[in-house]
């Protein structure tokens, strides 16, 4: 066993000096609507029930939270099908609501981001009916993406593009006049019509959207399918991959991600937000391969930060998380940006239950009773170990609500209790994100574990989640909530979101990072290693066996002597 060799220090990102915003180094916590808190007792959380348990926020030691979208839709995607920008959905509460939740996350310090879906937006938007109720070629279609369908009668889609969710993405139309008409382009669900972003009321509505939560208080936007709003005019075939965002084989672009005309819309979006006081923000998330791409959103004249899905998607190994964090590292500072590092969110798998499989991370789309089940305590063991390397990461850090509880993925929701379009539209053959979804256990004793006082829950909850309840684990040496704690309390007295980042020399398999004084070690490996003679460990993600090793699947925080 070879311990780490903290002289040969190798500088990756040097620290971030100024006071600058915010969120360069916030901790930001995603809450899902649906499933934090009931207060109203019909088993879908609501605004109200947030704001009875910000306080719980302010105890783990987070900076900001950002909310998933609470507008009124028929939530044929759970809220991200929209039919009203301006407003709250009565399932989530009203606007009062709104205004008190902000109220009072300001006033206990915490920033507040929401959800902005510029992409599509529900059927039921009074644009989406009335463009149904109109012509083709009327101006009332123009705001979304209609084509006539190929073949002699318009019977075949106008590209053989899929749908993010499965199937195709065009679903064809029935006219006025009952005959099979033009079709619609939907990215997602077909209960997502896309929007047409070349079209200037569509942008000149989005800027209003903008404005009107930005004048109630709100401190930044998280962009939803952020590389999708312009499409390839000339509207070619796709033959490149599905869901990653990559080119094909000639290299061209996704004709629907990541084109060109993006840009200009958030340079836009970004004067905006300048002409407010205040230091509000915009989130891009993008779902690009490539990180040099996704850097592009944040220039200074664009977005402030992207989420980091290379790193999400990065297996547990050293060799890997060596490479994403430098070249993450790399990318955002080409650009002034900060680099942000996300490991969960409700669109995949939760990390302690993906970092349990063979594969040890990566892309997944759900997991099912039939599938093959991941191993819990190595994915929790090696869950608690990531978030311990993300949180000495320079740069701002997003938290899925639950992973500070260690929640795993509802892997055996029965098929019937399922709600993803994703499950529907692959006819299961994708289980979809449900699992990651479930509402929060807060007390171990109490209905639906405190969820909802009525004991309802959206869906099921499993049985043994009483002991990741809040309540189960506030207080309890070692239990992830306390670990958590631990680490954020460390993390901002440290200023570690600010430091700088140098590799040290380290056997293969563990990551060994300095950041500022702090050195981190975390083994992905199988062996133990030793950890530095008579350095002072300030904490690690579980026992150390007080040999001087650190074992396999463990993170550790260390002041060399
Ligand atoms: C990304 C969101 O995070 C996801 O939940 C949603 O289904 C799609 N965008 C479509 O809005």
């Amino acid at each position: 066993m070879t311990g780490p060799q903290t002289t040969e220090a190798r500088l990756v990102h040097p620290a971030d000096p100024g006071p600058g915003s915010w969120h360069r180094d916030a901790v930001i916590y995603q809450i899902y609507p649906r499933s934090w808190a009931d207060a109203d007792g019909d088993g879908v959380g609501d605004l109200p029930g947030i704001t009875a348990r910000l306080e719980h926020l302010v105890e783990l030691g987070v900076d900001a939270v950002w909310l998933s979208p609470f507008y009124p839709s028929p939530q044929a995607d759970a809220g991200y099908d929209i039919s009203d920008h301006r407003d709250v959905d009565p399932l989530f509460g009203s606007l009062a609501d709104a205004d008190a939740l902000l109220a009072r996350a300001h006033e206990l310090g915490l920033k507040v981001i929401v959800d902005l879906v510029p992409n599509h937006t529900s059927d039921e938007h009074p644009w989406f009916a009335a463009a149904l109720a109109s012509p083709p070629g009327s101006p009332e279609r123009a705001r979304y993406v209609f084509r006539d369908g190929r073949g002699h009668g318009g019977e075949l889609p106008p590209t053989n593009w899929s749908s993010a969710f499965g199937g195709a993405a065009w679903t064809r139309v029935v006219e006025a006049d009952g005959r099979p008409g033009q079709w619609y382009l939907h990215v997602f669900d077909r209960r997502q019509p896309d929007l047409n972003w070349d079209h200037p009321e569509v942008r000149a509505d989005f800027e209003d959207v903008l404005r009107f939560w930005l004048d109630r208080g709100v401190d930044g936007f998280r962009v939803d399918v952020a590389s999708g709003l312009v499409k390839d005019p000339a509207m070619p075939d796709w033959h490149g991959p599905l869901r990653v965002q990559g080119v094909d084989a000639d290299g061209r672009p996704h004709p629907a991600r990541d084109q060109e005309g993006v840009h200009e819309i958030y340079r836009a979006w970004r004067r905006l937000l300048e002409e407010h006081p205040g230091d509000r923000v915009l989130v891009a998330e993008a779902w690009v391969a490539d990180l040099d791409r996704v850097a592009r959103y944040v220039r200074p004249d664009e977005m402030h930060q992207a989420f980091n899905f290379a790193y999400l998607l990065t297996p547990w190994r050293a060799a890997d998380l060596r490479q994403t964090v430098a070249e993450s590292l790399r990318a955002n500072d080409a650009v002034g940006a900060p680099t942000t590092w996300v490991l969960s969110n409700h669109d995949v798998v939760r990390h302690a239950s993906r970092l349990g499989t063979p594969a040890r991370g990566g892309r997944m789309t759900g997991i099912g009773a039939d599938d093959p089940q991941p191993d819990g305590p190595a994915g929790l063991r090696r869950a608690r170990a990531a978030t311990l390397l993300m949180l000495a990461l320079p740069g701002a850090a997003y938290l899925y609500q639950g992973e500070e509880l260690g929640l795993p993925e509802h892997t055996t929701l029965p098929d019937e209790a399922r709600q993803d379009p994703t499950f529907v539209r692959t006819g299961g053959t994708e289980k979809g994100r449900d699992g990651a979804r479930v509402p929060i256990p807060w007390e171990a004793g109490g209905p639906s574990y405190g969820f909802s006082a009525s004991g309802r829950s959206w869906l099921p909850q499993p049985r043994e989640w009483a002991r990741y309840a809040v309540d189960a684990q506030r207080g309890v040496p070692g239990s992830t909530y306390e670990l958590y704690r631990a680490a954020l309390r460390l993390r901002r007295g440290r200023h570690l979101g600010r430091g700088d980042l140098r590799w040290l020399d380290a056997p293969e398999d563990v990551v060994a990072l300095g950041n500022g004084d702090l050195v981190v070690l975390a083994n992905t490996g199988e062996q133990p290693v030793a950890l530095p003679g008579g350095a002072e460990v300030l904490l690690a993600s579980d026992d150390l066996p007080g040999d001087g090793t650190l074992p396999p699947d463990t993170t550790a925080w260390l002041v060399p002597a």
